[in-house]
This record gives structure tokens, C-alpha cells and sequence, in this order.
């Protein structure tokens, strides 16, 4: 079946926060991480049909979905999981949080790899817990750890070890060695491990598989959560539909104490999309890894070509994380917004000599905006 990507949707008089922002003016938003692309029919289908019943009263605990969840990741990722892991989220960000909030006093530490998707670092400042931020290092061309530096900064109060996999907004799929790494760090610090995976299924890179943390072993299993959702590779991220697993029984219920009254349940259309996304969506994912990895290989060339600018090409995700320090501008952002570009500020990630380029859009917008930005650097201000 063909799928089209290319379509030109009108997203500016909708509720779009990546749109809105700029309505009524000229720039292309290419900041938060959604796409630009309609989600598949299947799951327009399944909300319709929902949407047609008329009733919506609170739902019932899930099990058609915990059950089309389990099989996916069997599937996908060959990782046996039992439904009573399964905690239905209304959101990963919500996961971040009361992971932060369950698994740590306010006495402990947590620590986290930077540059990283903000609310990361949100999660431990708003529990008013101790943050240890570890800069990733590029290695053959990719952000990674280097447990080294973790290790020469660690004060013993560490107790969660936060993770991003694949990285947002590095684009690193971390392979089997790397998370042992990881693993056997955790291990040796009796650590909980939360590891956000919302991009495993936007792997570009051929030959590399996403690999779940909790799926290395039975140990990886008893001390982690993972979060996982179809909201980023099915562009639903506005329902909210999450999934934490967690094995450990005494993790898990005191996740599930910390959530209590302020966490709701997920809302029932949102319910409807996972199922028929994780059902009936792999070949139109499978087409949209295609046109996004095309997106890349065209961002990533285009960028190199450029003066004063350079990115690695990430191995996963719509974002791309491009380094602009030799340009020297004290606001990037403002200074892009000027030539019609609205990019994420690197300041937020952790680093303000990048920007962070959202490429989940059609090829027409992509061109016009790497056009934009060919020109933004030809004034003579900066070239
Ligand atoms: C790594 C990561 N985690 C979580 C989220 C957002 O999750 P949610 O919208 O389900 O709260 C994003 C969105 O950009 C993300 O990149």
C-alpha cells in the first residue's frame, strides 16, 4: 500500500502548540516533537468508530490493550512481558515525574545525561531532588555515555539513573554492549533505572535494532521502568496513550502509591488509537521510517554542506541536533525567527550551541526550510 507523506495538511487553525506559535506569521515550525503527517487510517477508523457509540463514561482497566501491548513488544523487541508489569499512563512525561517522585527522597540524586529532552531535568528540579547531569561525548559520530566521566562525578547519592534510548536529542540507539554498560554501572551503584524509549520504533539506521533496557536480562528486568507509547511514531502524542512496564511488584506499588489521585486514568479514545496503532499500524510505520529517513539523509547532507554548521546523523527519531557554535550568536533562536525558521532552543536540552531541527515534516516544507536557512547564513553578520 502507498502512503502519502507528502500531503500538505493545514495545521495552523488547529489546536497545534508547533503551529500556533507562530500563527499569523512566516515562520516554519520545526521545534516540538510532533509530526506534520496524518496518522493512519486505521487509527482515524478506530477513533471514528468509538466517536459513533456516543457514550463515553469512565473505562475499564484496558485488557484488550495490555494484551495488544504485550504481544507488540514480544514481537518487536522479543521481550516476555506479564500484564500485571503493565501501567496504563496518560503520558511519558507523567512517568519522568512520578518515577523521580517514587523512587527517590529528597536526599537522593538523580542522574541524567545532557543534552537531554527538558523534561528531564524539570522532573528532578519540581520534586526539589539533587540532579547530576552527565554530558554525553561524540564518539564515531554518536552521542554517547561515557561511564567514566559518570562515575568520576558521583557523590554515593545517587539512587535513579535516568536514560533516554533512543536519545532525544542526540538520535543514539544505544546497542547491547553499551546498555550492559549501563546495566553493570546500576548494578555495581544499586541504582533504578528509568528508561524512556517513546522513540523505539523510529529506528532510520538499518542494520540497528532498539534494544528495551528491562529486556537485557532479569536483573535489567528488576530494577527498571520503561516507558514506551505509539504517540511520537504514530503522531497521536495529543491522546496521550503510555505505557510504564514495571516488573518489580515493590517499584511498581510504590509508582502506583505515588500516582495515586493526581495521575488519571487514560482517556478512552486514546485507548482505541494505541490498540489499532500497535494492531493494524506496522506498514504504514514502516513507509514513514522510509520517507523519514530520506528527510535525514537530505537534513544531514544539506547541514555538512554548510558553513559553520555540522550534525551527526541520528541513528533514530525526527530530530536533529545541529551544532551551531561557530556562528557565534548570543540567541539563535530569535536570530532564526527572523529568516523564517522556528526551531528548539539547545539551551533547553542543556546546551545553547545547538538548535534542535524537527524533520518530521513533508519534503516541500523540509527544502523550503533548509532554502531559509542556506540564506540566514549567507548575511553577512555571521558568514
Ligand atoms: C524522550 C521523550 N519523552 C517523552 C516525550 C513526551 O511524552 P508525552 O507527550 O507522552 O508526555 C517526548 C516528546 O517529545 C520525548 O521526546
Amino acid at each position: 500500500m502507498i502512503f502519502d507523506f507528502d500531503q500538505q495538511i493545514e495545521r495552523r487553525y488547529s489546536d497545534s502548540i508547533k503551529w500556533n506559535k507562530y500563527k499569523g506569521k512566516d515562520i516554519i515550525p520545526l521545534w516540538i516533537a510532533d509530526t506534520d503527517f496524518k496518522s493512519p487510517k486505521c487509527i482515524i477508523d478506530a477513533i471514528n468508530n468509538r466517536v459513533s457509540h456516543g457514550v463515553f463514561g469512565y473505562g475499564k482497566k484496558p485488557t484488550s490493550l495490555v494484551n495488544i501491548f504485550i504481544d507488540y513488544v514480544q514481537k518487536k523487541f522479543n521481550w516476555e512481558l506479564k500484564p500485571e508489569w503493565i501501567v496504563v499512563l496518560p503520558g511519558v512525561v507523567s512517568g519522568l515525574n512520578l518515577s523521580v517522585r517514587a523512587f527517590t527522597n529528597e536526599y537522593e540524586r538523580v542522574i541524567t545525561p545532557i543534552p537531554i529532552y527538558p523534561p528531564f531535568r524539570k522532573a528532578a528540579k519540581l520534586a526539589n531532588r539533587d540532579q547530576l547531569n552527565i554530558p554525553l561525548v561524540l564518539q564515531n559520530r554518536r552521542w554517547v555515555l561515557d561511564m567514566n566521566i559518570v562515575k568520576s562525578k558521583m557523590n554515593r547519592k545517587e539512587k535513579l539513573f535516568m536514560l533516554c534510548n533512543p536519545q532525544n536529542p542526540g538520535g543514539t540507539v544505544y546497542r547491547y554492549e553499551e546498555l550492559i554498560e549501563q546495566l553493570t554501572f546500576a548494578q555495581q551503584n544499586n541504582l533504578i533505572v528509568c528508561s524512556d524509549e517513546i522513540h523505539c520504533d523510529l529506528v532510520l539506521e538499518l542494520d540497528v535494532k532498539h534494544i528495551p533496557f528491562g529486556s537485557l536480562n532479569n536483573d535489567a528486568e528488576q530494577r527498571s521502568i520503561t516507558l514506551m507509547s505509539p504517540s511520537k511514531s504514530f503522531n497521536i502524542a495529543g491522546l496521550g496513550a503510555s505505557i510504564a512496564i514495571i516488573p518489580n511488584k515493590y517499584l511498581r506499588n510504590k509508582f502506583l502509591q505515588a500516582r495515586q489521585g493526581i495521575v488519571p486514568e487514560v482517556n478512552i479514545i486514546a485507548l482505541v488509537a494505541a490498540e489499532a496503532a500497535w494492531l493494524h499500524g506496522n506498514q504504514w510505520l514502516e513507509s514513514l521510517i522510509n520517507y523519514l529517513r530520506n528527510n535525514r539523509n537530505f537534513l544531514v547532507s544539506q547541514i555538512n554542506l554548510m558553513p559553520k554548521l555540522s550534525m551527526v546523523s541520528p541513528e533514530a527519531t525526527y530530530l536533529g541536533w545541529i551544532d551551531i557554535s561557530h556562528l557565534e550568536i548570543q540567541d539563535p533562536i530569535t536570530y532564526f525567527e527572523n529568516y523564517g525558521l522556528g526551531f528548539s532552543s539547545g539551551l533547553e536540552f542543556g546546551n545553547n550551541n545547538f538548535i534542535r531541527f524537527n524533520f518530521g515534516c513533508n519534503r516541500i516544507t523540509l527544502e523550503k526550510a533548509i532554502g531559509r536557512l542556506k540564506y540566514a547564513l549567507t548575511k553577512s553578520d555571521i558568514s
